[in-house]
């Protein structure tokens, strides 16, 4: 959804604002308010809409409708922030089963470095100052801001050096037989996460240089005059975004068939806590990067119009999980009874023989063979979230490891492609969610430990401002 103008009007049939969001089309239709920070899905819904659209106007729509509730501020002790950037669970929600659930608004800032060649010793304590005034701006928790910067493999070629050989962080490629992504070789991705629209938009603005405070921080420092914006996604998830925004978007049949309670549109919960690495797991252990990560990020368009008008509740746990999911019954709703672990490692041997039984397989049970080491650990952290960008519905899908190679077996898994031997299975029918899903983008990125964020060299230098 783009907006351009967004303006609250009162309600002459409810005692409750409404808000009215105009659209560049000119459109515009009205959702009632509750307040700020009732997580209502009507007063999500417009917060998503105006993280979409970005700028002061969004902004400002944000503020003017800003809570009581101060943001909780950062901190100026830096040395009291996690090395890793990717520490989010401890500081995310979790749900009644301990799943750690993402912030519901989400920036993806793709930025170039403006010069070319190694960057500077000052440029990097312009973007370590830049990067200081969110710290110190925003509580590093989910009511606050999480955030992370990441550096491309095309960003490490400045430098003559190379990155040590057990950093595993190849150039993006295409993952299956059957997808033609674009290739997201931006230096450096940026990754705002807050349960307040308001905080996104700010932080990007701060970071951006658009503005001259951050809940009360003066930006002193701001990234312009070292990075250029390439390119500038958004998104959203949790429980009510998706349904209320199904009816304006592309890829989502009429009739509103997405269930309220879903956090994704496909309507099943995902990333259940016993299903994902753990963030000791996916760091990086030795070397000069010990503490990060590697994020790969891929951009999913879906078109669900089959996955509702076609299939029934039966056959998508079919699809989605496994075919042992639907035959005994184990997913009930968008799947809150599984508590916290799917339940896909019993499925997993069987898969040839549901292939067989049922003509279909499962993509969590496609994916999961390939997901656990030898010692049943599973290998990715997954912190995915929906888009509605340019009003087409779509996943963000960043998945944190050790080692792209890591993501990268997981996919061909989920790909299936083994499978299709067996003649009920397609490459992309009856395979898993392949026929719903359709991959646009692909990016990969080296996550380095806080000390090394601003601009670091492939050997691990990065100084801070102070030295
Ligand atoms: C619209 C797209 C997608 C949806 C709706 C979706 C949904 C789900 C759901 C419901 C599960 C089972 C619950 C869980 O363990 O979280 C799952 C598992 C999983 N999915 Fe996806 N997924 C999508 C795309 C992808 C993609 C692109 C990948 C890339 C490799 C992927 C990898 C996985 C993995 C690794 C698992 C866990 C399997 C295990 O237990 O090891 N998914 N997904």
């Amino acid at each position: 959804m783009c907006v351009s103008n967004a303006e609250l009007s009162d309600s002459e049939s409810t005692l409750e604002p409404k808000l009215r969001l105009v659209h560049q089309n000119g459109l515009d239709f009205e959702v009632p308010s509750r307040s700020m920070f009732d997580g209502s899905p009507s007063r999500r819904a417009f917060l998503k809409a105006a993280v979409a659209a970005g700028g002061a106007a969004a902004l400002s729509a944000c503020l003017d409708r800003a809570p009581a509730d101060p943001v909780p501020s950062g901190t100026a002790e830096f040395d009291t922030l996690p090395d890793r950037q990717h520490a989010w669970n401890d500081v995310c929600a979790t749900d009644e089963h301990g799943n750690v659930e993402v912030p519901y608004h989400h920036v993806l800032l793709y930025l170039d470095v403006s010069g070319s060649g190694p960057p500077t010793k000052t440029e990097r304590a312009t973007v370590e100052r830049a990067f200081h005034v969110l710290d110190r701006a925003y509580e590093r928790t989910h009511e606050g801001l999480i955030w992370s910067v990441g550096y491309s493999p095309r960003y490490f070629k400045r430098f003559d050096e190379s990155l040590p050989a057990e950093i595993d962080l190849p150039e993006p490629r295409a993952l299956s037989p059957f997808e033609t992504p674009e290739f997201d070789r931006q230096d450096a991705l940026v990754h705002l996460a807050a349960d307040r629209a308001d905080v996104v938009l700010e932080a990007e603005q701060a970071l951006l240089g658009e503005r001259d405070e951050a809940n009360g921080v003066a930006v002193e420092t701001d990234l312009s005059g070292v990075f250029s914006v390439a390119d500038r996604r958004t998104g959203f998830v949790g429980a009510g975004l998706p349904a209320k925004h199904q009816s304006d978007l592309n890829g989502i049949p009429d009739g509103n068939p997405v269930p309220e309670q879903s956090p994704l549109f496909m309507g099943f919960k995902a990333g259940f806590a016993k299903n994902q690495a753990t963030e000791d797991y996916v760091t990086i252990a030795d070397g000069p990067f010990a503490g990060g990560t590697t994020k790969h990020v891929a951009n999913l368009r879906q078109r669900l119009r089959d996955w509702y008008d076609e299939e029934d509740q039966y056959h998508r746990i079919m699809k989605l999980f496994s075919p042992g999911h639907a035959e005994q019954g184990l997913v009930e709703g968008i799947g809150e009874n599984l508590g916290d672990d799917s339940g896909i490692d019993t499925m997993l041997d069987r898969i040839r023989d549901d292939a067989e039984a049922f003509g279909h397989v499962g993509h969590a049970q496609k994916a999961a063979r390939a997901n656990r080491d030898a010692d049943g650990n599973v290998k990715l952290l997954r912190r995915h979230f929906e888009s509605a960008d340019d009003d087409v519905a779509a996943l963000h899908f960043p998945s944190l490891q050790r080692g792209i190679s890591d993501f990268e077996a997981v996919r061909e898994a989920m790909n299936g492609t083994d499978l299709t031997e067996i003649p009920t299975i397609r490459q992309r029918v009856n395979n898993g969610i392949l026929e719903y899903i359709f991959v646009k983008h692909r990016g990969n990125f080296l996550v380095p430990p806080r000390r090394l964020r601003a601009l670091p060299t492939p050997t691990g230098d990065a100084p801070m401002p102070n030295e």
